[in-house]
C-alpha cells in the first residue's frame, strides 16, 4: 500500500513521505510571505529544520526562525515568541516540531494580536470567546515526531513558570490550517524519543476509548490508533528508517489527538502535574502510570476492553490487556516505576493537588478524588 493522501479531517492533511517539499505552496495557499518557523531548542541545528529554512528561503519566503522554546515551554517563551514574530513583521507561522515546538507556535499565532495575558484564554467555560479571532495569525503545523497530535489539535499547554502548573489554552482557530504530515522528518528520532512519543499517542487512545462521553466517531478512532501503535511502534523502534512504521506511527498520532476530543483521564491528568515539577518526558511519563490506571478503572472499562482485545489480537480480555501494556512497555526500555523518573513520595500531596484540577480528570470513567489519586500516585512510584 502507498502511504500517501490528502485528508481533510479533522483539518487539511498532507500526508506522505517527502511532502514538506510541498511547504512554499502551502505557505502561498495560506497567503504567508514572510512566515516565522517555531521550533525547540532541540531541533534548532537539525539538518531536517535546515532543510526546512532552505526551502522557504528559495521559494522567496525568507528563514525566519525562533527557537527560543523549552521542552515544556513556559509564557516566557510565549512572550519572546510573540516579540520575534512582531519584531520580524511575519504573518503566519510554521509550527515546526514535537509537542513544544508545535504547541508554542500555535500560541505566537494566537497571542500575536492578542492584548489580554494568556492565562485569559484557560480552556475554562466559553473564556477563548474573549479572544479576537481575527487577529489570529494563520499556522501551517509540520509535526517532527510522532505522538502528541498536537497539529490536529485546537489548544495547546503552556507551563506556568512560577507555579509550576500547566495550563491547557484554547481557541477553535488554533487548529493549523493546514498540516504536513511527512513521515521522513521521523527518521532520525532516537528510539528513547520514539518509544516515549509513540506511548503518547498509545495512551492518547486509550483514556479516549476509556472515557464515559458519548462520541462513537471517536471510540472507532481510539480502536484503530491503538492497533497501529501496537503493530508499528516495535517496528519504528527497532529499525528508526523503516518508513511504513514511522508513517503509520504518524497516522496513530493524529488519530490519538482527534480521538481525544472525547476526553483523556487520570494518566494525563497525573502525567500533567509530575511533568510540571519534575521536568519528565510527557509520554515516558504517561507510559508508567498507564498499567497502575488501568488496574483502578477496571469495575468501569473491562467490558469495553474486552472487545478492544479481540480487535487488537490479544488474548485474555481486560487481563490479557493489562499484561500486553506491562509486556509492550518493558520491551520498549520504559521503567516501571515513576521513581525511576525521579518523582518522589513526599511530593505526593503537590502532585494530587494538581491533578485535581487538571481537565483531563472529568474524561476518567471512575470518578477522581484526592484520596483515590493519592493512593494512584503512591502505587505508581
Ligand atoms: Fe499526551
Amino acid at each position: 500500500m502507498r502511504l500517501v493522501g490528502n485528508w481533510s479531517y479533522p483539518t487539511a492533511i498532507r500526508f506522505g513521505a517527502g511532502r514538506i517539499r510541498e511547504l512554499p505552496e502551502v505557505c502561498s495557499a495560506a497567503g504567508m510571505k514572510r512566515p516565522l518557523l517555531v521550533t525547540d531548542k532541540g531541533l534548532a541545528d537539525l539538518p531536517i529544520t535546515t532543510a526546512t529554512l532552505d526551502l522557504m528561503e528559495v521559494a522567496g519566503l525568507g528563514r525566519g526562525l525562533f527557537a527560543d522554546v523549552d521542552p515544556n515551554p513556559s509564557e516566557k517563551n510565549l512572550e519572546a515568541g510573540v516579540a520575534a514574530y512582531n519584531a520580524g513583521g511575519h504573518d503566519g507561522v510554521i509550527a515546526f516540531g514535537g509537542g513544544s515546538g508545535l504547541d508554542l507556535g500555535k500560541m505566537v499565532a494566537f497571542m500575536c494580536g492578542q492584548t489580554r495575558p494568556v492565562w485569559d484564554f484557560e480552556d475554562i467555560g466559553d473564556w477563548w470567546t474573549r479572544a479576537d479571532a481575527d487577529a489570529i495569525a494563520p499556522i501551517i503545523a509540520v509535526p517532527t515526531t510522532a505522538g502528541t497530535g498536537s497539529e490536529v489539535g485546537r489548544a495547546s499547554v503552556i507551563t506556568n513558570s512560577e507555579t509550576h502548573v500547566k495550563k491547557i489554552i484554547f481557541h477553535p482557530k488554533v487548529l493549523p490550517t493546514v498540516v504536513i504530515c511527512d513521515p521522513e522528518l521521523t527518521v532520525g528520532m532516537p528510539r528513547l524519543i520514539t518509544a516515549g512519543t509513540g506511548l503518547d499517542a498509545f495512551a492518547h487512545c486509550v483514556e479516549a476509548f476509556s472515557s464515559p462521553h458519548y462520541h462513537p466517531m471517536s471510540q472507532g478512532i481510539a480502536l484503530e490508533g491503538m492497533r497501529l501503535v501496537k503493530d508499528y511502534l516495535p517496528r519504528a523502534y527497532a529499525d528508526g528508517t523503516d518508513i511504513e512504521a514511522r508513517a503509520q506511527m504518524m497516522s496513530a498520532a493524529a488519530m490519538g489527538a482527534t480521538a481525544f476530543q472525547k476526553g483523556l483521564g487520570a494518566i494525563h491528568a497525573m502525567s500533567h502535574p509530575i511533568g510540571a515539577v519534575f521536568n519528565t518526558h510527557h509520554g515516558t511519563t504517561n507510559a508508567v502510570c498507564m498499567p497502575a490506571v488501568l488496574e483502578f478503572n477496571a469495575p468501569a472499562i473491562a467490558d469495553r476492553f474486552q472487545e478492544a482485545a479481540a480487535y487488537l489480537g490479544i488474548n485474555g480480555g481486560f487481563d490479557g490487556f493489562c499484561a500486553f501494556v506491562q509486556e509492550f512497555n518493558d520491551s520498549l526500555g520504559i521503567p516501571r516505576k515513576l521513581s525511576d523518573l525521579g518523582v518522589t513520595k513526599a511530593s505526593i500531596p503537590e502532585l494530587v493537588k494538581g491533578a485535581i484540577i487538571d481537565p483531563s480528570c472529568g474524561g476518567n470513567p471512575v470518578e477522581l478524588n484526592e484520596e483515590n489519586l493519592t493512593e494512584l500516585f503512591a502505587r505508581a512510584i
